[in-house]
């Protein structure tokens, strides 16, 4: 495990940043959350998380609110019983909000949708009763693999109205990503397009369920959204289209209720082994947590803002911040289907303008591009109407901050700084933006009612001004209830690291500012944060592994200015393709898309770099910080545990040959 002092050089300027941005009077007068939420939270933690509860509608109320007796099997408002879809929709119809707009949808190539609550609550409810006809009941498992279309939000909220996990695949995933995946839930159903609009073109999306479900023996049949109009390979029997089988359907469904603990969902996410891990996600708590964080994190007016949430649904930021915390909060929100720079640079602050978005929340990846196509850009759009700015997935780094808060806040609007895992379903930490005077470059505190802390190995936790790794010292509503079908994995992943002390370790390195506030540090694992996205060094290196031509792959991901981190990859090939320079020029782009059909095209290799010899450990582990050194251009750190100390050499005088 990588110590985090060894964290990139360009981390640690974070820590002589000492701006400080308090809010505006106005905001602060005016914002949902004062400090009392924290003192509230210290108070009575159980009773602080059941009064966030009654933010929903409960059909039977819990009897307890937290049972920890199986740890770290946690059961949140026990005994409880509710209908998620129900708290998301239906309940906004009945309070006489049906008319206000759920969604502002705009899809790539300009077409325009608004959807109401109403609106919601009756495709919702088609699409429920569309699959209760194909035969599914309570607990079979959807695969959804759809681009940012409204189906996609329609298709979540009728398995979560109908208790059927569904596992959302990103559309960026290749067939066999695809195939792993529903194989592991055992999907018996798969929800897809027929194709997506990515950059001005329609691409294909079916063709890679077809490829997947070939293999995948528990899906009975393929429910096809017709997006593009581009031709699809059909299977008689098997495949259906969305349009003769969910409008044919009543619009209107009875939700039942579901246990508070009802699987909501799976997700699957990177792990340090090639094994994507599937998230388990349950109903009450999750969505007790995800409507809490996003009405005070977000500083949510229901009435008058506009809330634009720029994730993909296939990433968790999706499915809490776009589809469960905000609806459930009756939230007025944009959806987009594209890309930033499609037809031009400045889409999103068209978009903005367009619809007086007031509350924007992206990844630090994004505002790192926006940087580089520059300034004069978002200087064209009015962006007055925006009063909150949110940044999540990795470290932001200071300048990105700053260039956020002035250009695109106007020198005006708070930012919080949002950290936060696919496991931990919903924000864990972040400023409150009417409270807390924020820092740029820091995540600063737990939020009221979560436990973290920065600890050293031994699992005491540092000083201020000390660094080491994030703990999550208490169990949370969102916290996720497992690795699907793998008990001994979650405990071992989560909770041996520091079993003695029951802490949950997050897998981040962490610090301590003089006034005891947080900034993270970015993965002490063996996982790459490339663009926000988790993708682990042992899933690309397998991939490589799998290609012909290779003998052997180490993957490291080396800093990047525009993505975070950046895949590069050490490749041995096989005696004759090593040879030859010609077919090695042809390999590495061979080897590239391969990565790409294994993976998908995030996990593509930056950088490929073919090598005589990897450095090794005399236990044969591959030293990744001393590639990690190569890929950064630095100086190689210290090579004297190596088995053989000349391999250093060797690689770095044999750099000629990457691509
Ligand atoms: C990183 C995304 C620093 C972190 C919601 C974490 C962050 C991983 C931040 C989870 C942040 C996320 N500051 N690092 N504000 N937000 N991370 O599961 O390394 O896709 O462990 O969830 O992203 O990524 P995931």
């Amino acid at each position: 495990m990588t110590q985090p002092s060894d964290q990139g050089a360009a981390l640690d300027n974070l820590l002589t940043e000492s701006r400080s941005f308090p809010p505006s009077e106005e905001f602060a007068a005016e914002a949902n959350a004062t400090s009392a939420l924290y003192d509230e939270a210290t108070a009575d933690r159980e009773a602080f998380w059941a009064k966030q509860a009654e933010r929903l509608h409960w059909d039977t109320k819990w009897t307890q609110v937290l049972d920890w007796s199986d740890a770290p099997f946690a059961k949140w408002f026990v005994g409880g019983r509710l209908n998620v879809a129900y708290n998301c929709v239906d309940r906004h119809v009945e309070s006489g909000h049906g008319d206000q707009v759920a969604i502002h949808w705009e899809g790539e190539p300009g077409d325009q949708r608004a959807i109401t609550y109403a609106e919601l609550q009756r495709e919702v409810s088609k699409a429920a009763n569309a699959l209760v006809s194909l035969g599914l009941r309570t607990g079979d498992r959807v695969a959804i693999y759809l681009p940012m279309i409204p189906e996609a939000i329609f298709s979540m909220l009728a398995c979560a109205r109908l208790g059927l996990p569904h596992s959302v695949v990103f559309g960026g995933f290749s067939a066999e990503a695809l195939r792993t995946r529903i194989d592991d839930a055992e999907a018996k159903l798969v929800i897809t397009s027929d194709g997506q609009f990515r950059r001005g073109s329609a691409v294909p999306l079916k063709a890679a369920v077809d490829e997947a479900v070939s293999r995948t023996p528990s899906v009975g049949n393929v429910l096809v959204v017709r997006r593009t109009g581009i031709d699809v390979e059909w299977t008689e029997g098997r495949d259906l289209w969305w349009h003769d089988v969910v409008d044919a359907q009543s619009d209107v469904h009875a939700p039942e209720s579901f246990d508070a603990e009802h699987p909501l969902f799976i997700l699957y996410t990177s792990g340090t082994t090639g094994k994507p891990k599937g998230i388990l996600h349950t109903s009450g708590g999750y969505l007790t947590q995800a409507a809490y964080t996003h009405f005070n994190v977000f500083d949510l007016k229901p009435d008058t803002d506009v809330y634009w949430c720029t994730a993909d649904i296939g990433w968790v930021t999706g499915h809490s911040y776009i589809v469960y915390g905000p609806l459930a909060n009756r939230v007025t929100q944009v959806v987009y289907e594209g890309t930033p720079n499609t037809p031009h640079e400045g889409r999103h602050w068209e978009i903005v303008q367009r619809y007086g978005v007031s509350i924007y929340y992206t990844a630090p990846t994004t505002i790192r591009t926006f940087m580089k196509w520059g300034n004069d850009i978002p200087a064209k759009f009015d962006l007055s109407t925006l009063r909150v700015l949110g940044s999540v997935g990795e470290p932001i780094n200071p300048e990105a901050w700053i260039w956020y808060r002035e250009n695109i806040g106007g020198n005006r609007a708070p930012i919080v700084d949002t950290w936060w895992q696919t496991e931990t379903g919903a924000i864990m930490i972040s400023p409150l933006p009417g409270v807390i005077a924020a820092k740029p470059g820091s995540a600063q505190r737990p939020l009221p009612g979560i436990g973290a802390k920065v600890v050293d190995d031994t699992g005491a936790e540092v000083p201020a001004g000390g660094g080491g790794y994030l703990v999550l010292d208490e169990p949370w509503p969102a916290m996720l209830r497992g690795i699907w079908g793998d008990e001994q994995r979650y405990r071992e992943t989560y909770w041996s690291r520091f079993a003695a002390q029951g802490f949950y370790f997050a897998g981040d390195g962490a610090k301590y500012d003089a006034d005891g506030d947080i900034w993270l540090l970015g993965r002490v694992d063996d996982v790459m944060n490339v663009s926000g996205h988790r993708i682990s060094t042992t899933e690309v290196e397998s991939a490589l592994v799998s290609h012909p031509t290779v003998a052997e792959a180490a993957v490291v991901g080396a800093t990047d200015p525009t993505t975070g981190q950046g895949i590069v990859a050490f490749v041995i090939l096989r005696g004759g393709v090593a040879q030859d320079q010609a077919k090695g020029a042809e390999a590495i782009k061979a080897l590239r898309d391969h990565v790409a059909k294994e993976i998908g095209p995030i996990a593509k290799p930056r950088q490929i770099m073919v090598v005589p010899e990897l450095p090794k450990t005399r236990s044969g582990k591959i030293m990744r910080r001393l590639l990690r050194d190569v890929a950064e251009n630095r100086q190689v750190g210290d090579v004297t545990t190596l088995a053989d100390s000349s391999v250093m050499d060797l690689i770095s005088s044999g750099l000629n040959t990457s691509a």
